[in-house]
């Protein structure tokens, strides 16, 4: 679902490269933890995979397809994040002016899946996520964890290959951190997709398949 060559990156006026010659994939119903000291470049990292930030070198490859980002123009690579791609921000990112189903309908409209289905897809997801009913009702009538989970429910509801959460859980109280983690890692395999999180928590890192440290060094 992801496969990552020699990815290098450094940002203008740097005086060292955050990472280089980075490489490592993730297969098919894979959950991989990427942890690491604050600053060292996870969420560039991120980022970089998802094309929201260019690398300076190597290649990233995504989906079944096995798509290069970097390869792609501008246009290209907002399509393979639009149909490949979901992503959990670290802060939610739930916009406020939309309702909790308009918000998980965002990746349905950019993917360019028949509005006929957006209801029926919005509705399962909300029920898997455990927020059955919570479709018209407006983002700040939400605790911080429902709100976590509306953000994985727009993540995955275009039903990507490829997952990436920024600290996901990194807002909730361990139990409600929990049943967020578990939603995630339960449909991430029933999807047959990958996913990569960033996280501080040893314990959330200790759920997933296996996990990445990136240093200055690079990754271990
Ligand atoms: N656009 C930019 N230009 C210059 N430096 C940047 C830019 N974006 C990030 N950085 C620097 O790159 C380093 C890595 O940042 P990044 O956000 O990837 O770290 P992180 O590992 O996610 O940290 P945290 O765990 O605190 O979220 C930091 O020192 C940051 O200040
Ligand atoms: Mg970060």
């Amino acid at each position: 679902m992801l496969s990552i060559v020699g990815l290098s990156k450094r940002h203008p006026g740097a005086l060292r490269p955050l990472f280089s010659e980075l490489r490592f994939a993730i297969g098919t119903g894979e959950v991989v933890a990427l942890v690491g000291e604050s600053g060292v470049g996870k969420s560039t990292l991120l980022n970089c995979i998802a094309g929201l930030e260019l690398a300076d070198a190597g290649e990233i490859r995504v989906g079944p397809d096995a798509l290069d980002m970097l390869r792609l123009d501008e246009t290209a690579r907002a399509a393979l994040r639009a149909t490949r791609i979901g992503f959990v921000f670290q802060a939610f990112h739930v916009l406020p002016t939309l309702t909790v189903a308009q918000n998980i309908a965002i990746p349905l409209l950019l993917s360019g899946v028949t509005p006929a289905e957006h209801p029926a897809r919005i509705e399962s997801l909300l029920l898997r996520v455990g927020l059955a009913g919570f479709g018209p009702r407006w983002p700040a009538t939400l605790s911080g964890g429902e709100l976590q989970r509306v953000a994985i429910a727009r993540a995955l509801v275009h039903r990507p290959a490829l997952i990436l959460a920024d600290e996901p859980t990194g807002n909730l109280d361990p139990r409600t951190a929990d049943e967020v983690l578990t939603v995630l890692l339960e449909r991430v395999r029933d999807q047959h997709a990958g996913a990569l999180i960033v996280t501080h928590s040893q314990h959330v890192a200790q759920c997933c398949d296996r996990i990445l440290t990136l240093t200055p060094d690079g990754l271990e």
